[in-house]
């Protein structure tokens, strides 16, 4: 048997109906703040990637999905692509190649597949899903503003508690610009050299590559060590200094609580100034239901003008499983099963499943070669409320036999009154 790939999954009802309620709240919180829908495809050049999200990255070292395609054309034989593990890059990607500033200040957001070659364990899959949004665009109209990054947090804040979640906290940290973290990493080579012999051997390499990156490290041996470095918060230069100074002062005026963190670096280069994650305690080693933060030159690194900006992407798997115990409300069941009795009866009985439907009733339709009792089981099966029995004598008379299924309790409805009837319990 042909089985899913390890860290893909099929996503089955009814979980499928807590996507659709995730996806529909996303979109109506993103509305309220002005956010429009972007979709970037799947794969892009893999080079937008190295350049963006940085080579010394695991993402980009261990865990994309890359091959080189054999394209018809001269131009694109031997093109290396890559499915994409993250959003970002590609919507800058898409800023660029669309002059999107000239519509002025963009806020775009995108919901779809990622993909990074992880070891698979709860919460973390090969295939998995990110709900990403950005607000980019020229300085001049204001993306590079403090008032940016809270807005984003606020709405993140707002999402979450709409969603019922409430056992969240958000962790902040800035980054700081290109210049501060050019002084922090010359700091961190130099705590780095008496102690990094005694490190893993992907630290020994960032080390000497990229040392911010040996915050990424899981070994637990060198956790001590890392404990011991050098922090970003020690090297912040004014203009980054007073940015963090506003956003948390925003943030603390609009009710929105975080907790500064300044171990969080982000296991992506092209961050600067704001970075933040929202984590969930009941989600286990895998906590981060979201991550996000400024990337101000993250444009220019792909060729295209200053563009300031901002965003984040939420797990959706995570967001799902931290939404379970909440959503049962979420789950619509049928409101009535309709039950064609004897032979000829399916005509009658679509044809009043289909009045049903149009009064916006969830109806499950049997058979005519059903007996009763396989109707009522097939009912209760569904989980429908009700079942109706459609059967010539019902037919003529124009009244039908509507049986709650909870109470057993059993009515003769006329045709017209139904809707109304099974719609008021
Ligand atoms: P990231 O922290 O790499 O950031 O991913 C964001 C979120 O995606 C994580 O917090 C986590 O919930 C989810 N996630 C990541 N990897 C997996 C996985 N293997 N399985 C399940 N969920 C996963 C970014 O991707 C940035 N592009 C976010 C951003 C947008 N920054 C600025 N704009």
């Amino acid at each position: 048997m042909i089985k899913a790939v390890r860290g893909t999954r099929d996503l089955l009802p009814p979980d499928t109906a807590l996507w659709n309620f995730v996806e529909a709240a996303v979109r109506d919180v993103f509305r309220a703040y002005n956010f429009q829908e972007i979709r970037t495809p799947i794969f892009e050049e893999t080079a937008l990637f190295s350049r963006s999200v940085g080579e010394e990255t695991d993402i980009v070292s261990k865990e994309m999905y890359t091959w080189e395609d054999r394209g018809r054309a001269a131009s694109e034989k031997g093109q290396s692509l890559t499915l994409r593990p993250e959003a970002t890059a590609g919507i800058v990607r898409a800023y660029i190649e669309h002059k999107l500033w000239d519509r002025g200040l963009n806020k775009l957001y995108c919901i779809g597949p990622m993909f990074r070659r992880e070891r698979p364990q709860k919460g973390r899959y090969r295939q998995f899903y990110q709900i990403d949004a950005e607000i980019i665009g020229p300085a001049s109209a204001g993306s590079d503003s403090p008032a940016r990054d809270a807005e984003v947090l606020e709405m993140l804040a707002t999402l979450l508690n709409r969603l019922g979640i409430t056992d969240w906290n958000l962790e902040l940290n800035s980054v700081g610009c290109a210049n501060d973290r050019a002084r922090f990493n010359e700091a961190l080579r130099q705590a780095l050299k008496p102690v990094v012999g005694k490190m893993c051997a992907d630290c020994q390499r960032r080390a000497v590559t990229n040392p911010l990156r040996v915050f990424d490290c899981k070994v637990p041996e060198d956790q001590p060590i890392i404990e011991k470095l050098p922090r970003i918060s020690q090297f912040l230069d004014e203009p980054c200094r007073a940015h963090f100074e506003a956003v948390q002062e925003i943030l603390k005026s609009v009710g929105v609580e975080f907790q500064i963190n300044d171990r969080l670096v982000r296991g992506l280069d092209y961050y600067t100034r704001t970075a933040f994650e929202f984590t969930h305690g009941a989600l286990g080693a895998q906590n981060a239901i979201l991550g996000g933060g400024r990337y101000d030159g993250l444009s220019e690194s792909l060729g295209g003008p200053a563009a300031p900006g901002i965003g984040f992407a939420i797990g959706e798997d995570r967001l799902v499983m931290s939404l379970k115990e909440t959503a049962e409300g979420v789950l619509r069941k049928p409101d009535v099963y309709v039950a064609p009795l004897g032979a000829g009866m399916n005509g009658e009985a679509a044809r009043l499943a289909r009045e049903l439907r149009q009064h916006d009733l969830v109806v499950e339709l049997g058979d005519e070669t059903f007996r009763l009792k396989k109707s009522f089981e097939a009912a209760t099966k569904a989980g429908a409320k009700y079942i109706l029995i459609v059967g010539e004598n019902e037919v003529k008379a124009g009244a039908f036999a509507l049986k709650n299924l909870a109470t057993a309790e059993q009515v003769q409805v006329a045709r017209g009154d139904l809707a109304h009837r099974i719609q008021e319990k």
